[in-house]
């Protein structure tokens, strides 16, 4: 995706891969937008480090670094011997698996790498393929979402009004993004309409990213506070929702996404709006048999007890140079609950957007062969 950054734009990808430094290179999305900047992980520990603190977020995003992560690992590998080399990759895969818990991605990412390996011999061999799985793993992502966008592009009618919830842009893929790319297609074929980023607490991805991309690709949006959404909906202000997922369920059409999803897709029921969940493969779970059984984050209760911005007045523009504080804003002394991610069960969704195209939810177990399953 194309950023512009003082007077030049210049592509970038979420993640990427330095091979001479075997370092993961990830936009550290916890600056933006206030500040642009590039990081690099050493080694698989800080890779990890970087899923859990959210440098790196949004399940496709997360499921390219710890590809990238698993072979960063595997080429920091110094033996020659097979067996130590297995043990030795099986903790890196264990690291970078559970540094965060609900999104699937990341689980299927690493099991491709794997299985990539597994077709080679010696220890320097597997580690060259973990290298290229990762990255072809990083471009099929980057070519899913295009195709996701070809497909749901005919949705956005000319000034549609459509509703995001969280991030699933470019910053939460390689590139293009998910929930995003149905907009930068039907952009792209000259329609104008009008997005509407929820707020989305306690992180506030929508407020932070979702509408700092919009703003990047010229595409007109405001962002709405969470609980605004319903307001708009019962006004008839809202013609189409579109979400990511961080885990569907091939067996049921259940969905795992951002916490609030759930809320926004009762209401678009209540009122008749169209609710529409875009992902790449990767993030189907063709295990699972019930929603119930997806692990959900429970993250720090600093997250809702309080805030991260930078030091403004109310209006003006924050300088370039401004500070990124924490501010408290509940109760002092008073605890949080925070559950980062939301189930929306498969009655609530009109349509799955699939790479291959648009899905009823309860027929991705029927089309399981086409859409990856092995
Ligand atoms: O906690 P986050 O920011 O990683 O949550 C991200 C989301 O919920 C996205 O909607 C989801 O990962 C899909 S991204 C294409």
């Amino acid at each position: 995706m194309n950023v512009r950054l003082q007077d030049r734009t210049r592509h970038f990808r979420t993640v990427a891969f330095n091979p001479a430094r075997n370092a993961v290179q990830l936009i550290d999305q916890r600056l933006l937008p206030h500040r642009f900047a590039v990081v690099s992980t050493r080694d698989f520990r800080e890779t990890a480090r970087a899923i859990r603190d959210m440098t790196v977020r949004g399940a496709p995003a997360i499921a390219a670094t710890a590809a990238y992560g698993l072979a960063q690992g595997a080429r920091a590998f110094p033996g020659l011997s097979l067996k130590p080399f297995q043990r030795h990759l099986d903790l890196v895969e264990h690291t970078l698996a559970h540094a965060r818990p609900t999104a699937v991605d990341p689980l299927n990412a690493m099991r491709n790498v794997r299985a990539a390996m597994a077709a080679a011999r010696t220890v320097e061999e597997q580690q060259e393929l973990a290298l290229s799985a990762a990255e072809d793993f990083a471009d099929a992502s980057v070519e899913e979402c295009r195709q996701i966008g070809r497909h749901g592009a005919p949705l956005i009618r000319a000034g549609a009004r459509v509703l995001t919830h969280c991030n699933a842009g470019w910053l939460a893929c390689v590139d293009i993004g998910t929930a995003t790319a149905p907009l930068y297609a039907a952009q792209a074929q000259g329609r104008r309409f009008h997005v509407y980023c929820d707020e989305t607490r306690p992180r506030c991805q929508g407020a932070l990213l979702t509408a700092w991309e919009l703003a990047q690709q010229g595409i007109p949006h405001e962002v709405i506070a969470d609980n605004a959404a319903g307001h708009l909906m019962q006004r008839g202000e809202i013609d189409l929702i579109i979400v990511g997922s961080d885990r569907v369920l091939g067996r049921t059409g259940d969905i795992a996404n951002k916490i609030g999803t759930y809320t926004k897709a009762v209401l678009a029921h209540r009122h008749g709006i169209p609710f529409y969940v875009a992902i790449p493969f990767s993030t189907i779970d063709w295990r699972l048999h019930s929603g119930r059984d997806i692990p959900i984050e429970e993250r720090d209760e600093e997250e809702v007890l309080g805030t991260w911005g930078v030091i403004t007045r109310p209006g003006e523009r924050p300088a370039a140079t401004a500070r990124r504080v924490y501010v408290r804003t509940a109760n002092p002394g008073s605890g949080a609950r925070n559950p980062g991610f939301d189930v929306t069960p498969a009655e609530l969704i009109t349509g799955i957007i699939t790479p291959l195209g648009l899905f009823k939810p309860r027929e991705l177990w029927a089309r399981r062969r086409q859409l990856g399953h092995e």
